[in-house]
């Protein structure tokens, strides 16, 4: 299978080219507005292909029909979105248009697999959020996504294209420096006292509660929708809500000490951050996630097996 990464030199882009790399029945092409780096420690680096590209003016150059499918993950995040309201209009939404106008053409019903988000919900909301739920959402990030998920919608009932909408939960324990997401502490307040560094939680409620999932569940479910039967939504609502799992802070503190004891605890600290306490209080907290499940995706065990393994991914 031929499959094309976009936002290829960002954290997901990464991931999945690494899995999808050891083994020998796919051939990657890698595009990113940065260089993307052919992930290493693979056993078939030789099947992937890096292309430097703005998707907003190169998307025409980056495809051609000899792909099977395509996996949409460029963007600007939630609180770079926020904070620069045309940079994220125009990657969020405009490079997205033009990538799907590009396959429309020159590869029609392709694969594409969009990655949305749980901000595309905003208040008000049940305690746990089914598919019946319409989507409000208060950022410019999660308006954006919901324009895309409407064109991925669109272009697959016209069958110029084979979408799959994605709604991740937030993805944690993220690798590597925080991210201009408001959601960045999710994985911060782990990754930086198992570093020993320390981090500042931006909410002082210990209740708040996060829809997580661990970057190794996502891999598998981004997996399982590329071989998910077209007709397994309908034509017109492609979009699938990921299984995540709901955590509070003290949760996740909980799970901080237990895998990485009391030093590691003791480097967060708490400290309200007031511009980006209302996009963390706008988004859901719990999924019923029966959909998702009936199609064969997965869910993570627990969190603290989350933090275990990437403890495990550090040593
Ligand atoms: N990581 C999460 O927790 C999470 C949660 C929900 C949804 N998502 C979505 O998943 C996707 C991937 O997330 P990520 O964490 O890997 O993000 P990331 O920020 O690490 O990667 C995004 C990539 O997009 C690239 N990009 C930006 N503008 C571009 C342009 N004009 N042309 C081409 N490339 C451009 C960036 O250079 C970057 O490498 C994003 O669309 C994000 O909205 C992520």
């Amino acid at each position: 299978m031929h499959i094309l990464i976009t936002g290829a030199a960002g954290f997901i882009g990464q991931l999945l080219a690494k899995e999808l790399l050891n083994d020998p029945t796919y051939r990657l092409t890698l595009t990113d507005i940065n260089q993307p780096p052919i992930p290493t420690g693979v056993q078939y680096p030789q099947n992937a292909t890096a292309v430097k590209a703005d998707l907003l003016t190169g998307a025409k150059d980056i495809v051609d029909s000899s792909l099977d499918a395509v996996y949409a993950f460029h963007g600007i995040m939630s609180s770079g979105s926020e904070a620069n309201f045309d940079l994220g209009m125009s990657v969020n939404i405009d490079a997205t248009r033009n990538l799907l106008e590009a396959l429309r053409h020159t590869c029609p019903g392709v694969r594409v697999i969009y990655s949305s988000s749980q901000a595309v919900y905003g208040q008000p909301l049940p305690e746990i959020v089914t598919d019946s739920v319409i989507p409000t959402p208060e950022s410019s990030y999660g308006a954006e996504k919901l324009v895309c998920e409407t064109l991925v919608n669109e272009y697959t009932r016209r069958k110029f294209i084979t979408g799959f909408t994605l709604r991740f939960p937030t993805i944690s324990v993220r690798p590597g420096a925080p991210t201009a997401a408001a959601s960045s502490f999710l994985s911060g307040m782990i990754r930086e006292p198992l570093d020993g560094k320390k981090c500042i939680i931006p909410i002082e409620d210990r209740q708040f509660k996060s829809w997580l999932c661990s970057p190794k569940t996502l891999v598998q479910n981004l997996l399982i929708t590329l071989r998910l039967p077209a007709d397994s939504v309908p034509l017109h609502i492609r979009q699938i809500n990921v299984p995540g799992i709901c955590v509070t802070v003290q949760g996740m503190m909980d799970a901080l000490e237990k895998v990485g004891g009391k030093d590691a605890l003791a480097l967060l600290a708490e400290k309200e951050d007031p511009a980006v306490i209302p996009i963390l209080k706008s988004w859901p907290t719990q999924f019923d996630n029966t959909q998702a499940i009936s199609l064969g995706f997965k869910r993570d065990e627990s969190f603290e097996q989350t933090v275990r393994d990437y403890k495990k991914g550090l040593e």
